[in-house]
């Protein structure tokens, strides 16, 4: 619990900060002890990348891909050179025809939206549940006449997978699974990335799991892996035996070249290992810091679900409601940062508002554009706006710390949630 009687001036109109500013936190990211020799043990062999003419065996790219099926609880893993290029060839592997409409959740990273235009397809946005910022099952039943729903689970929880699924199927709707903010997480003990037809991560440098920039797609159908693997190497495949070169040209469908290098999938092995035990102190961490937030009026976590069993976070979100008056979540964001020295921030405006998802820029998107603009200027984000408008977000590693690191988050946050602070 924290106190709320003696609220001293905000640090950010000059008052003394809620944390002593020499002390750390934790660093982002954490290499393992194993990273150099993997990346030794790459720089030293004739194989950089697995569309090299030598070396088949021992790619650590499938290394990776049976690890990282393994940890998913998928069949297949298919690593990608970005979380975008995932959901690029995750959409493409689905053979949906060019212009079909996909549903795509207002609050998430552009890169859900442009990958659906990257395949040929029309992202129509929608907005989310208030109290997860996820697209709900109520979402895909309102929606009529879409082929796909790429489902983001958003900052530390998951969407609602088995109702989204089983509203996709009485739609006949495919669900990707955007989990580039969910690596491990888990609904009911199966991990996010197994319920849709396909699951997609991202390891770029902020993501739980990290190799600076990386991806994959997971999936349990076989017919999609091998598509899949098509479409990140220019129509090659694994080769079945273990001769030279490692792909083949099997030539089933058109792909392009997304593929892991070998320093990306060497650091992902040496990385993965470590995942779970980071994500115990983060949700050990998250809890402290949500009972010490108990009492202090009108601030909530965004907190998963009772039927999500694992929890992966990505960004704590916090929302206040109400914010104080005449004050803004930008105003919060600045506070929090000026009290704990540490980016506390707005996180990424909803799609509808996202300077970043203007497809009239690119001519070669024209019939695309036309259909997205026709398609999506008379929808409401009622929901999505009130959450973006009241949201504070900070990175994952903040929760890398230790109690007293909480204790001193919980005060900055109800510093800075009171009324009185701002007078
Ligand atoms: C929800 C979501 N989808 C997709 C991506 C794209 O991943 P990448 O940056 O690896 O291309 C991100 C990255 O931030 C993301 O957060």
């Amino acid at each position: 619990m924290v106190s709320q009687t003696k609220l001293p001036i905000l640090a950010v109109h000059g008052g003394r900060p809620v944390r002593d500013p020499s002390r750390p936190w934790p660093r982002w990211p954490q290499p393992s002890p194993d990273v150099q020799a993997n990346l030794a043990e790459v720089v030293g062999s004739d194989r950089w990348t697995l569309t090299s003419q030598w070396g088949s065996s021992g790619l650590f790219e499938r290394r990776f891909a049976e690890m990282f099926a393994a940890y998913t609880g998928t069949r297949h893993c298919v690593p990608v050179d970005h979380g975008s290029s995932a959901l690029v060839v995750a959409l493409e592997s689905l053979k949906l025809s060019f212009g079909d409409r996909v549903l795509v959740p207002a609050l998430t990273w552009v890169a859900s939206a442009t990958a659906a235009l990257r395949a040929g397809l029309v992202p129509i946005l929608v907005d989310v549940d208030s109290e997860l910022g996820c697209m709900g099952p109520e979402h895909l039943d309102a929606e009529v006449g879409a082929k796909a729903a790429v489902v983001v689970h958003w900052s530390a929880v998951m969407a609602d997978a088995p109702g989204l699924v089983a509203a996709a199927d009485r739609r006949g709707i495919e669900i990707v699974e955007d989990c580039a903010q969910a690596h491990g997480a888990e609904w009911l003990g199966r991990p996010a990335g197994s319920w849709g037809r396909l699951g997609c991560f991202s390891m770029q440098q902020g993501k739980v799991l990290t190799c600076g920039e990386g991806g994959a797609v997971v999936t349990d159908d076989d017919d999609l892996a091998t598509a899949l693997q098509e479409l990140r190497a220019d129509s090659r495949r694994y080769r079945a035996d273990s001769t030279d070169p490692a792909l083949e040209e099997s030539a089933g469908i058109l792909g392009s070249n997304f593929c892991l290098s070998e320093f990306g999938a060497a650091v992902l092995c040496a990385q993965l290992p470590l995942l779970d035990a980071q994500h115990a102190r983060r949700n050990h961490n998250f809890r402290l810091l949500d009972e010490l937030l108990t009492d202090v009026p009108g601030v909530r976590l965004i907190r998963p679900r009772p039927e999500q069993t694992k929890m992966s976070i990505y960004e704590l979100a916090i929302v206040f409601d109400p914010l104080p008056p005449a004050v803004t979540a930008e105003h919060l964001a600045d506070a929090l940062t000026a009290e704990l020295h540490r980016p506390f921030y707005q996180g990424d405006p909803p799609l509808h508002r996202s300077r970043l998802l203007q497809p009239w820029t690119k001519p070669t998107l024209q019939p695309l554009t036309r259909d997205f603009v026709e398609c999506n200027k008379d929808r409401k984000f009622t929901a999505t706006e009130d959450l973006y408008d009241r949201c504070v977000v900070t990175h994952h590693s903040t929760l890398l710390g230790d109690a007293q690191d909480m204790h001193d988050i919980a005060s900055a946050i109800a510093r800075v949630a009171s009324p009185i602070s701002w007078r």
